[in-house]
């Protein structure tokens, strides 16, 4: 693919989609946040894919956040329109019908975090710095950043990090529930691709509505969660691989999954 500051790759099932702008610490400009949104429809479109890790080129920063000298003479309906553009990419990342990871193996602030909350698993490297530090521009997060924060640790958390601007080290990040693991900055995307992999062998299908219902329930009351649930389970029993499954499992052998 010949796209200029991202990479899409593919290891078998799992797509590696790496944002490669080091000179400006991967921040997001509008072309960046484009090829980012045509990266995620090619993997998509790849009837293989399983499992996408997303991470940033460079070993300082993930994404540093939204492009600020590009913004910096934004009028409001540039900054909206720039705005939507991010909401959109972050809403296609979210609606993947597969399991994303962010490799976070460096500075992931404003728009770079923002980036790494919309893919459902965050690793982290031990070099890595979590923040949203829009305030400290005087603007705001505005790619989603104050309510996937915030649903992610809470409103408490969210407001003290969103106020004060400022960054939290890996390991606070995973002590609040931000990230999953704290790994060597060397050992981050090994991680990352062991436990992608492990996603790939399970079924696709399952995995994928696993993620629509966690995705459509977390916005919804309880009982109205419960029943996507409940529809979704029982979708389920009209695929070929839950009979693989299920028969592999009693003939005491591995399941191949077709995703049908
Ligand atoms: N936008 C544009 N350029 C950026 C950038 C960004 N967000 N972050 C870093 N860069 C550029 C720097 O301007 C610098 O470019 P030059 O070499 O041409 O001067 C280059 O990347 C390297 O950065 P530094 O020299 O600043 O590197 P450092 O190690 O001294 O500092 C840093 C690293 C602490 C991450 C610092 O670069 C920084 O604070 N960056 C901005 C972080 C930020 O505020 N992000 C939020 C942006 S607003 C946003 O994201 C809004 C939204 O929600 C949509």
């Amino acid at each position: 693919m010949t796209l200029e500051f991202v990479t899409l790759a593919f290891d078998g099932p799992v797509a590696l989609v790496t944002i490669d702008r080091p000179k400006a610490l991967n921040a997001l400009n509008a072309q960046v946040l484009q090829e980012l949104d045509q990266a995620l429809g090619l993997a998509a479109a790849h009837a293989d894919t399983r499992a996408l890790i997303l991470t940033g080129e460079g070993g300082k920063a993930f994404v540093a956040g939204a492009d600020i000298a590009e913004m910096a003479q934004y009028t409001p309906a540039q900054a909206l329109a720039f705005s939507a553009k991010g909401h959109q990419v972050m809403a296609r990342l979210e609606a993947l019908p597969f399991p994303t990871i962010a490799a976070v193996n460096g500075f992931a602030l404003g728009g770079g975090l923002e980036l790494a909350l919309a893919c459902d698993l965050l690793y982290a490297s031990e070099k890595a710095k979590l923040g949203l530090p829009e305030v400290s521009l005087a603007v705001i997060p505005g790619f989603g950043g104050t309510q996937r924060l915030m649903r992610a640790v809470g409103k408490l958390r969210a407001r003290e990090l969103i106020f004060t601007g400022e960054a939290i080290d890996a390991a606070k990040a995973k002590e609040i529930g931000l990230a999953l693991e704290v790994l060597p900055h060397d050992a981050l995307l090994p991680r990352c691709k062991e436990i992608a992999h492990t996603i790939a062998t399970r079924g696709p299908l399952a995995l994928s509505q696993a993620k629509r219902v966690i995705e459509a329930g977390a916005d919804l009351p309880l009982k109205d969660a419960n029943e996507l649930e409940r529809q979704a389970f029982a979708l389920l029993f009209g695929t070929d691989d839950q009979k693989e499954g299920m028969r592999a499992f009693l003939e005491k052998r591995k399941a191949a999954f077709k995703n049908l």
